[in-house]
């Protein structure tokens, strides 16, 4: 069941996603060279708890999982795409690229964000993927009003993806979000124009492309969580959580 939030639903919506995204950007603040992926969610869990909010994450488990996960912060770094564990002993090297994923519960509502970033100097190509990846989100975005189509988003987001010179994974996907942290529809990042779900004023879903520099085929790592890149090139994660309006969307995680 797709769920419509009312527009008093979508107003506190707006207020943990503000919060979301000024955490999330404090946690970007702390990235450089030597920092371990547990500080950072150190960091991300007391400035959410902070702000009145609970870090939605913590001992959630997706659907279809049984097992929990241990943390706030997912921190994915260069060949990991998303979920990764943020260990004491995963340490940011210069050049690596990480991306950097925080859910919020506020005042019984959910938001979700993530995004990627360079550790000190990072190659050209990385950056390009990261640029590539924030734009394909941001092409995806502009498809997202009332009366279009899931498959309009994920035609441009897919189709911009590739004439970067990059994939998409298609075995992980954006999802509903609000009342709870993973609700109905998937949202696949490609798709067919003027097919897939009719969107609706009210809607509030998370979209999250991951783009890789390889091959788009992943696999799950030995802890459970971490989903990888089967070549072990780089991959970008962006996401967002917006509403659907009549005429566009509203970008619900911007400070
Ligand atoms: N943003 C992540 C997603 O939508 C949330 C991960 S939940 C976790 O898949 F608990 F598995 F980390
Ligand atoms: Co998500």
């Amino acid at each position: 069941m797709i769920s419509i939030k009312s527009p008093e639903e979508i107003k506190v919506l707006k207020e943990g996603g503000r919060i979301l995204a000024s955490v999330l950007n404090e946690v970007v603040f702390r990235v450089k060279p030597g920092v371990s992926a547990k500080e950072l969610d150190d960091l991300a869990y007391k400035l959410i708890k902070k702000s009145g909010g609970e870090p939605s994450f913590l001992n959630y488990s997706p659907p279809g999982d049984t097992k929990k996960y241990p943390a706030s912060l997912c921190v994915s770094i260069n060949d990991e795409i998303v979920h990764g564990l943020p260990a004491a002993d995963k340490i940011l090297r210069e050049g690596d690229i990480v991306s950097l994923d925080l859910g919020l519960e506020y005042k019984k509502f959910f938001t979700d964000m993530s995004v990627t970033v360079g550790v000190g100097k990072i190659s050209e190509e990385a950056k390009r993927l990261i640029d590539a990846t924030r734009e394909a989100l941001e092409r995806g975005m502009r498809e997202m009003k009332a009366g279009g189509r899931l498959g309009d988003y994920g035609f441009v987001v897919k189709d911009f993806a590739q004439s970067a010179g990059f994939s998409v994974v298609k075995e992980l996907v954006g999802h509903g979000v609000g009342y709870i942290p993973h609700e109905d529809p998937d949202i696949p990042n490609y798709g067919k124009k003027g097919e897939g779900l009719k969107l609706k004023e009210g809607m509030v879903l998370a979209l999250e492309p991951m783009l890789c520099e390889g091959r788009e085929d992943v696999m799950l790592g030995k802890d459970g969580w971490v989903w990888k890149t089967k070549d072990g090139l780089l991959s970008a994660h962006f996401e967002h959580t917006i509403v659907v309006e009549k005429d566009g969307c509203i970008v619900l995680t911007k400070i």
